[in-house]
């Protein structure tokens, strides 16, 4: 088992760049099963999700060729129309194939997604979405097996924004027969690239990043190429580092645009940020005031970056409360936080920071994609030596972490035991 030491206390400096979105390049692959033409798609992050996804199109008749940042995808013909548990049940996104192929194929067998550490994350809002296109849904061993002769346009509203849920109903609604409006629908940066490819295949996708989003159904559509934007959470994360550490670490390749609430939310504690258009400068500051922050759909704080947050709080003077609204279990890392001498309390849905403390380093453990990014950044600004175990979670989502930090000044190395 692969394991992460970090050495605390080492200064940032220099320029860390920024990978494409792994929120964007998972629905956007997914796309490929629309169409026979070749999809060319660059800027795409070699993270393990990635990998993932890539394995489950391949078993369905995708051919997919990796250069680097690159990927060519052509589907053939179909390889059957199932996406088994064992490769649903480690990756979420992977439940987004079934609208593709009930509205290529017209059926479909796809396991449900399992939970995961983070919550129960059900997928009831992209079925009743799918059924009133027309499609025919019953749940079979763990299994959804869907039918519909051809998915046809109608009026959908979300009980709440799904990122997930507004994708898969533009990819199954691209090839529905007539105009499928979403209402509540998530307004993420990544659903706006996701309809910027569809576009590029001939759908008609119009208001992605509104709450309202409207797609005119086509009979086919064809290949693309298309650049996925920059992982904002990524960004996120590295401009935490800088925060924490940075002397004017540079984060490149980003669109600070699509994270304005965590840049505003890092200024206002006291940081130092310069922003570009597609890059940001920031510098550790010595004091930080704790600010409180609360989870919110896009272009609210991003759920995703609440646990790289809570990090920062520690080193911030006060109280900082932090409430997560998105998922019901996604404070996994604060026990792991408080073994390298953090003060944090949980009380339902918030955890109450109270800083400053010196973070000492530990043996941790990672528990999900975010929590091991937390307890990365902890490491960081920890004195003495870190180690963090269950490398996979942070494997999911960030590419060549080591590389990019210890680039930037970290003495930060992978190890087995
Ligand atoms: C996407 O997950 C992201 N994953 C998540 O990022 C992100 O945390 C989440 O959006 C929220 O921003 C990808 O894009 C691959 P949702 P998704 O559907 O689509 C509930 C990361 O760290 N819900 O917006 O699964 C759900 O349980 C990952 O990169 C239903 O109840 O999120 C959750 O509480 C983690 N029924 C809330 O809505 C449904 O049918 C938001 O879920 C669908 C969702």
């Amino acid at each position: 088992m692969e394991k992460l030491r970090i050495q605390g206390g080492r200064t940032l400096s220099g320029q860390v760049r920024v990978g494409g979105a792994k929120n964007a390049a998972l629905p956007e692959l997914v796309a490929t099963l629309l169409t026979e033409e070749p999809v060319r798609l660059t800027n795409v992050p070699a993270v393990r999700d990635v990998a993932t996804i890539v394995r489950l199109l391949e078993h369905l008749g995708v051919a997919i060729e990796r250069d680097n940042d690159k990927t060519r995808a052509q589907l053939s013909a179909f390889n059957g129309t199932e996406a088994p548990y064992d490769l649903v049940k480690t990756m979420r996104a992977s439940f987004l194939v079934l609208g593709p192929l009930l509205a290529r194929t017209g059926r479909a067998r796809v396991s449900l997604p399992g939970g995961c550490a983070i919550g129960a994350r059900p997928v009831d809002q992209h079925l009743s979405a799918l059924a009133r296109l027309g499609a025919d849904l019953r749940v079979e061993e763990g299994y959804v097996v869907a039918e519909a002769q051809r998915l046809r346009g109608a009026d959908v509203t979300f009980d709440s924004p799904t990122v997930g849920g507004t994708e898969h109903l533009m990819l199954a609604a691209s090839l529905a027969d007539g105009t499928t409006v979403l209402r509540n629908a998530a307004r993420e940066p990544e659903v706006v690239d996701l309809a910027a490819l569809l576009n590029a295949m001939g759908a008609e996708v119009e208001g992605a990043g509104s709450d309202t989003v409207v797609i005119r159904g086509a009979s086919e559509l064809g290949g693309a190429d298309h650049e996925i934007l920059p992982d904002r959470i990524e960004a996120g994360t590295y401009l935490i580092a800088g925060a924490l550490k940075g002397d004017r670490l540079e984060v490149t390749k980003c669109r600070p645009t699509d994270f304005e609430a965590v840049i505003d939310k890092v200024q206002e504690i006291g940081a130092d940020v310069e922003i570009g258009d597609d890059f940001l400068r920031v510098s550790a500051a010595s004091d930080y005031r704790g600010i409180d922050a609360r989870t919110q759909p896009h272009p609210g704080f991003p759920t995703d970056m609440q646990a790289q947050y809570m990090a920062l709080m520690t080193q911030a003077t006060g109280s900082a409360l932090v409430t997560e609204t998105i998922f019901e279990n996604r404070f996994m890392h604060v026990p792991e936080l408080n073994r390298m001498g953090a003060d944090i309390t949980v009380d339902g849905h918030t955890a109450i920071v109270r800083g400053p403390r010196q973070l000492g380093g530990a043996r941790v453990m990672a528990t999900d994609l975010r929590a091991s990014a937390s307890l990365v950044l902890a490491g960081l600004a920890a004195e003495g030596e870190t180690i963090i175990d269950r490398l996979y979670h942070l494997d999911r989502g960030y590419e060549s972490l080591v590389e990019k930090l210890g680039a930037a000044g970290a003495e930060v190395e992978r190890f087995r035991e």
